[in-house]
């Protein structure tokens, strides 16, 4: 009786820790921002070896009330894997900070820094549709975004030049990795393409990394008129304005990076079919490239499982989007009059699919 009662208390005390954890799983999400903003990462980086609590408060640009608080905001965000501490090298028995993979990851001047998609993906613009969300599924609006700001993400960009910058920049910082990681892995991709449209290219970051590896293809970015309005082409690369549901540039092949994740099946159907028209070459060369997220793959671990349900969630919130499993990818390439596909899982959370006509 005894030990029933006890096991009964373990384990609702345990289910109130899983509570409380989720309830404050945005402090995450908050703390991470906060060191961000003040520069944590630059500061221990430049330091160049492990640096003490001290050395680091002194250096922060923030109100003496405010050094006590330091050591818990980096307390938390050791626990998250963002910093680790070793021994300094002046005295064995003081530790210092350094900086781990991920939280290199964030330093400004990293080439490959995915501090501004931290940056947009905090901002409160993206941040305040999120207390719609309940409301939004018991009316008719297409998303809580809408809901918030009244008009749709691209609409808003159009017409915020912050979110535009601020939303721009944040996709050429996760286009600069992906290209590293594509144009490594997956050079046979591109061979015998002579023509490539990125088709909601953004800025262009990921087609100009393809234009300079392959400088016999004849890379097209089109994305909307305000998202390409003031970029220059170079050599290979050239921008088109216009909107991919209307029409789109001919090319052997056609790039949808982060492109489908952002639409329900009907539209992306009407994608891929001006996509199809496209195409200017027959057989394996003539192709869709889709870089995107395929869900429900047994192999993947509960952090990057936990990672593709978040964002599936998150275009949920901000587009009328979804993230798909082999199944629903299929069925959009068939409905859309493709013949056969092939996923390579090689880019992390997400996978390079290329799609025959
Ligand atoms: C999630 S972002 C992906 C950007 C880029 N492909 C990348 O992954 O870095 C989606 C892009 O689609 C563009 N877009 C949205 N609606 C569009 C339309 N109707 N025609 C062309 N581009 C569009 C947006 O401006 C934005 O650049």
């Amino acid at each position: 009786m005894e030990s029933q009662r006890e096991e009964h208390a373990s384990k609702l005390l345990g289910a109130q820790t899983h509570i409380w954890n989720h309830i404050f799983s945005f402090i995450n999400s908050m703390s991470l921002k906060c060191a961000i903003d003040l520069g944590i990462p630059e500061v221990i980086h430049n330091y160049g070896k492990p640096m003490p609590l001290s050395q680091l408060i002194a250096s922060l640009s923030i109100h003496p009330s405010k050094t006590s608080f330091i050591y818990r905001l980096m307390r938390m965000l050791t626990h998250s894997g963002f910093f680790t501490q070793q021994n300094t090298i002046e005295n064995e028995l003081e530790m210092g900070y350094v900086l781990t993979e991920a939280s290199s990851l964030l330093l400004k001047d990293n080439p490959l820094s995915q501090r501004p998609f931290l940056l947009a993906m905090l901002d409160p613009i993206l941040t305040m549709p999120w207390q719609q969300l309940p409301t939004w599924f018991q009316n008719d609006d297409p998303t809580p975004f809408q809901m918030t700001h009244g008009m749709k993400i691209w609409d808003y960009a159009g017409h915020e030049p912050r979110l535009n910058h601020c939303f721009n920049d944040a996709m050429a910082s996760d286009a600069r990795l992906v290209a590293s990681v594509v144009i490594e892995r997956c050079k046979g991709v591109f061979n015998g393409l002579e023509s490539l449209v990125d088709i909601g290219g953004g800025t262009g970051t990921m087609a100009k990394a393809i234009a300079k590896s392959f400088p016999q293809l004849e890379c097209t970015v089109f994305d909307l008129p305000h998202v390409v309005a003031d970029m220059q082409g170079i050599d290979n690369l050239k921008y088109v304005g216009g909107d991919m549901f209307e029409s789109i540039p001919s090319a052997n092949a056609i790039l949808l990076k982060w492109i489908l994740h952002d639409w329900n099946d009907e539209q992306c159907v009407k994608i891929l079919k001006k996509c199809k028209e496209a195409i200017t070459s027959k057989g394996k060369e003539g192709k869709v490239i889709v870089i995107d997220m395929v869900m429900e793959n047994e192999k993947e671990d509960d952090e990057s499982i936990e990672t593709q349900l978040f964002i599936d969630i998150l275009v949920m919130v901000l587009y009328p989007g979804k993230e798909r499993n082999e199944k629903e990818w299929a069925k959009l390439f068939f409905s859309a009059g493709f013949s056969d596909y092939r996923i390579t899982p090689v880019l992390g959370l997400r996978s390079l699919i290329e799609v025959y006509p």
